[in-house]
């Protein structure tokens, strides 16, 4: 591969008025390169896509220099403290608030629509009982599209909609279902008396034989986890349903696509691997010789819940996150050695030059575990609680790039195999 600048190559790329600079409502402008390769015989190379605006979008604004996440021009931190999962799942999806009609209308849809068909059950039985639920979850989600392909027309807005709504509405069922059927314990319905994080959890923790009663404060803790995580603008498994969704899938397939790619410890299996490093940590006291393996080259390990692409600052969402931790730890009388582990870890690191230098600050990942260890959640289903959340983001850039289509997303690339040659002639 040889290597050359930019203006070796072309003089005429900055003066070329084709490649206009588009500017956003927020946040930095993006130069259109649409026709470069077509003018200039160029492609851009960027494979992490550290400066690429893959589309344009109006739902989620991330500035990562301020840790600022907004969500339809709304900060994180308002929606966390006066909203509800259900509100701000209808603001992500049809970008304003809704109004008290609006919004029973909403809830009174998903309820209609979180049931999952008895046939889907019975995929449950296909898994071995002591699979991953994130593995159910990619498996189950994918087979809604098995039942409701027919039906479904993606170039009619309503029925866009519906698949949406069947989207959040179902999975509750779904993430709670792939746990009981792990324990072997049988799966309980919604309740549509409940809303929609106390539904989650009665059917989480619920048994059959037992009246389960909702603690209220869990059940706001939950909420606001849900909240937290119901968008995050271009991530990996966002930018993974738009590229299914490009081709024109079934949005269930597309859905499937996008829990398969938030499973990974670099997305969203994040959270697991934070309370498996805490637990390998131990004692405060093993706190320092972490730091130092974490910013040891030859050596693997990182610390867990710290860093994020775009955050070069506090993540917004870590900060609500560890308050609600310590909520829900002080509302059960818990006390965590891993909360102490946690809040120390955080200190040190972020007075230490290595992650000072590189901007790495706690990320959402960091207390949410914690919190919902406390809440009684095995740790296998934290990513699953992610996915859950993170339907209402998936599904708003499925309905946004349904309505802007610029057709199918094809990247390029930069070919660095072997040059023509020939299949070695017969002797
Ligand atoms: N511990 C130690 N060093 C780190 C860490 C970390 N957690 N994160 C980044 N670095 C170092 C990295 O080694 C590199 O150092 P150098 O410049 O000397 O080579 C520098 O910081 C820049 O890192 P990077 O890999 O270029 O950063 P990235 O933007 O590609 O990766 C990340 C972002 C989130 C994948 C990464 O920070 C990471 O692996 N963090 C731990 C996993 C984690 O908490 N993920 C959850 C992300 S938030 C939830 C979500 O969005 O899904």
């Amino acid at each position: 591969m040889t290597l050359k600048y930019i203006n070796a190559v072309i003089s005429d790329v900055s003066n070329d008025n084709s490649l206009p600079v588009l500017d956003g409502n927020l946040g930095p402008s993006a130069v259109d390169i649409q026709t470069l390769y077509s003018r200039h015989s160029l492609l851009a190379f960027d494979p992490g896509f550290r400066s690429t605006a893959s589309c344009k979008s109006a739902i989620t604004f991330v500035d990562g220099d301020n840790g600022v996440l907004l969500y339809r021009g709304y900060p994180i931190e308002e929606l966390a403290d006066s909203s509800n999962f259900i509100e701000v799942a209808y603001l992500l999806m049809r970008g304003e608030l809704p109004d008290a009609k609006s919004l029973k209308e909403f809830q009174d849809l998903l309820h209609q629509h979180n049931l999952l068909h008895e046939q889907i059950m019975t995929f449950y039985r296909g898994f071995r009982r002591d699979a991953h639920p994130m593995a159910i979850m990619v498996g189950v989600v994918g087979a809604l599209s098995a039942f409701y392909h027919d039906v479904m027309d993606i170039s009619d807005a309503d029925s866009r909609y519906l698949a949406a709504v069947r989207l959040i509405g179902k999975m509750p069922m779904i993430a709670a279902a792939s746990y009981t059927y792990s324990i072997g314990r049988p799966q309980r319905y919604p309740n549509n008396k409940l809303d929609y994080a106390s539904n989650f959890l009665q059917m989480m923790f619920g048994s059959p034989v037992m009246e389960y009663t909702v603690d209220p404060v869990l059940a706001r803790a939950f909420d606001v986890i849900l909240i937290l995580h119901a968008d995050h603008e271009q991530n990996a498994s966002t930018s993974t349903v738009r590229l299914a969704a490009s081709s024109g899938a079934n949005p269930f397939a597309c859905i499937a696509a996008g829990i398969a790619s938030l499973w990974g410890p670099a997305h969203g299996g994040a959270n697991e691997a934070v309370l498996k490093m805490l637990n390998d940590i131990g004692t405060v006291e093993n706190i320092p010789k972490a730091v130092t393996r974490a910013k040891d080259k030859n050596d693997s390990f990182r610390l867990m819940g710290f860093g994020h692409r775009i955050y070069k600052n506090f993540d917004p969402r870590s900060r609500v996150i560890q308050e609600q931790a310590k909520k829900v730890l002080a509302h059960l009388g818990k006390d965590d050695p891993m909360l102490e582990i946690a809040i120390r870890l955080e200190e040190i690191a972020i007075k230490d030059e290595y992650f000072i230098e590189r901007k790495l600050y706690p990320n959402v990942d960091f207390y949410s575990g914690i919190m919902l260890r406390a809440m009684g959640f095995p740790v296998n289903m934290f990513t699953a609680v992610f996915a859950l959340a993170r339907t209402a983001g998936w599904v708003s850039h499925w309905l946004e790039l349904q309505e802007e289509s610029h057709g199918i997303d094809r990247p390029r690339q930069l070919y660095v195999g072997k040059p023509l040659r020939h299949y070695p002639a017969k002797k």
